[in-house]
């Protein structure tokens, strides 16, 4: 972590004015400058940055804060990378012990050139060069302007390879070009650069060009800087209007990633073609809540939908559907075909649970005359989605409404459910490779995995966590972890076994089972944190997870906040509702430190 010195150097260094303006248009308003918001959307500003007071605050959403809080929204970052961001930027040097090597760094760096390199090439051979010239018009053709091509970076490789040769003149060995995912293998492919959050090029889809054997997409490799799990295909370009939006459409290809931004819908990503994986969706909800999907209008893009939607189910996060018409293959082709109807599909888009009870009424005939056998099958089909549903209020609210559709009592669905005939089954076929693991590990579960996993990386983190966010299930292991990573004396070489063992002999037998659990399931290869990866991925993985458990223990808080007051307002209790007002305001103060990870523990 950086030293109050280092954080001074870089508030010396960064202008807050500089540093937003890179965002949004702004014009002067006395001492301050006015903006349109960018965390929310507005048609007058309400957005006052004072070059002063080197803050910014809005008087729309309240949002407020100094370069650090701005850069933690808007780049979705937490408080430590907000640091490096900014140092990087400022040119500041940071001690930091658990920053990778310069060396490191470098490597990684050079990677990272290669790639934004043959990005650059490829961009060349499609505006510029003969070369180019059909694939240009193909996209043209389609109704891909030219401000698309540039922003998207989109461009060629083209028959004859030359990129190759040109990366080995500029300097890079065979051995980085193999490391940074093979770029000069493609050949007669329209190309889309895949970029970090950051906008930094880390691998590429090629679509067949022209048309041929197939396949029509070919992805990058697995390398050190891209993995499939976590990619989002469009998330650079989509992140302020992410932010405005609140809300973030979720497509399965570049073309309709593309076309979205054409036709002014900005806030779209895609999964690039492979499965989505709940890592994706923890990414993204660092950016936004709601979540629209709208895959692809045939068979493998419903059985995405459905499985996109048991994940959000389980994980709380709030989905809707945007039902695209039957004629149309994907959104793609509506928005190439009738652009105006995009924006009115996302308005009509339908909650999640609501689109399984619509397809599963549509497969039977009229709802007035449903026979017993029918009534059986819509049960089947959504009793185990309703079951799904994470919040206890809305499960009621669909079970209510599904007894009233069959005329049963919810007492019967109930009983349905207990009888476990649905609740181990999953609601759809497993579709995609990453559905296989043994059993899915809670937030809390799979930060005490990560830990137990990455012993050499964990003490990094233990002062970050905070006791508070852990339930009594887990809060005795947590505990014990702290301990043996302040305490223990290791002996033998490997550290993970140590800690294991440490464990099990000081946990009681309600515990030691808790334990096993989580070792199962975290140390389950097919599990999401491979081994093999950088440290720099572990890292990141694990204060996703500590962020996200931050997140959800201050939602809880502010439901608790919420239910109490409302209590207290029922029964007329002023002088309490005042309390806990004023309780709730302590809170979010100190909420907003906690945030950036810093004053929690
Ligand atoms: P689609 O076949 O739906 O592509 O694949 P598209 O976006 O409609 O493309 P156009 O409009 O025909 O040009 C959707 C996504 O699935 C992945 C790609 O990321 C693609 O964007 N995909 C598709 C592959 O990875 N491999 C394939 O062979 C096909
Ligand atoms: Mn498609």
């Amino acid at each position: 972590m950086a030293s109050e010195q280092e954080l001074e150097e870089i508030r010396r260094r960064v202008d807050i004015v500089d540093l937003i303006s890179n965002y949004v248009t702004m014009r002067k308003a006395g001492a301050n400058f006015k903006a349109l918001c960018p965390f929310h959307e507005e048609r007058t500003g309400s957005f006052m940055i004072s070059p002063e007071k080197q803050i910014y605050k809005c008087f729309g959403c309240n949002e407020g804060g100094d370069i650090f809080g701005f850069v933690i929204k808007m780049e979705g970052l937490n408080f430590p990378e907000a640091i490096r961001f900014l140092a990087d930027r400022s040119g500041v040097k940071i001690e930091d012990k658990f920053e990778p090597t310069q060396e490191k760094k470098d490597d990684k760096n050079r990677l990272l050139n290669i790639n934004e390199l043959a990005s650059k090439y490829f961009q060349t051979i499609l505006l510029n060069h003969e070369l180019g010239k059909g694939a240009l018009e193909y996209l043209k053709k389609r109704g891909i302007s030219e401000e698309m091509i540039r922003k998207f970076r989109i461009g060629f490789a083209p028959e004859k390879r030359g990129l190759g040769d040109f990366l080995v003149k500029r300097g890079f060995r065979e051995s980085e070009i193999a490391a940074a995912g093979k770029p000069e293998r493609f050949y007669k492919r329209i190309m889309f650069p895949i970029a970090d959050p950051m906008g930094t090029t880390i691998a590429f889809t090629g679509r067949e060009f022209p048309d041929g054997p197939g396949p029509k997409y070919l992805n990058t490799a697995e390398t050190a800087l891209f993995h499939k799990s976590r990619a989002l295909y469009g998330l650079n370009n989509a992140k302020m209007a992410i932010r405005q939006k609140g809300s973030i459409i979720f497509v399965e290809g570049q073309m309709d990633v593309i076309a979205s931004h054409q036709a002014g819908v900005e806030n779209v990503v895609a999964s690039s073609g492979t499965a989505v994986t709940e890592d994706h969706f923890r990414i993204m909800y660092r950016y936004a809540q709601r979540f629209v999907l709208a895959f692809d209008n045939d068979e493998a893009g419903q059985k995405a939908t459905e499985k996109v939607i048991e994940i959000c189910l389980r994980e709380n996060y709030t989905a809707d559907v945007c039902v695209l018409p039957a004629e149309f293959k994907d959104a793609g082709e509506v928005i190439e075909k009738v652009p105006q109807m995009w924006p009115e599909l996302i308005k009509k888009a339908i909650p999640a649970v609501q689109w399984h009870f619509d397809r599963a009424f549509s497969m039977v005939g009229d709802e007035m005359s449903l026979n017993g056998t029918q009534k059986k099958q819509i049960a089947a089909k959504l009793l185990p989605i309703i079951n799904q549903i994470a919040d206890s209020v809305e499960k009621q609210h669909y079970l209510q409404k599904l007894a009233n559709r069959l005329s049963v009592t919810v007492e019967i669905l109930k009983g349905s459910i207990k009888q476990d005939k649905y609740a181990s089954k999953k609601p759809s076929e497993p579709v995609g490779e990453e559905i296989k693991k043994i059993e899915k590990l809670d937030l809390q579960g799979e930060l005490i995995g990560q830990l137990i996993n990455n012993p050499g990386l964990g003490k990094e983190f233990i002062g970050k966590i905070n006791e508070k966010h852990f339930t009594n299930t887990y809060i005795t292991i947590v505990k014990m972890i702290k301990i043996w990573y302040n305490e223990a004396v290791i002996i033998s070489e490997n550290v993970q076994k140590e800690l294991i063992s440490y464990l099990r002999k000081n946990l009681n037998e309600a515990d030691q089972e808790i334990l096993k659990k989580i070792i199962d399931s975290s140390m389950n290869p097919k599990n999401e944190l491979e081994a093999g990866e950088d440290n720099a991925t572990i890292e990141s993985a694990i204060n996703q997870t500590l962020e996200h458990l931050s997140l959800n223990y201050h939602e809880n808080q502010k439901l608790d906040f919420a239910r109490a007051i409302g209590e207290a307002e029922e029964s007329g209790d002023r002088k309490k509702v005042k309390e806990l007002l004023s309780q709730l305001q302590t809170f979010l103060q100190s909420a907003g430190g906690i945030k950036n990870g810093e004053k929690d523990n």
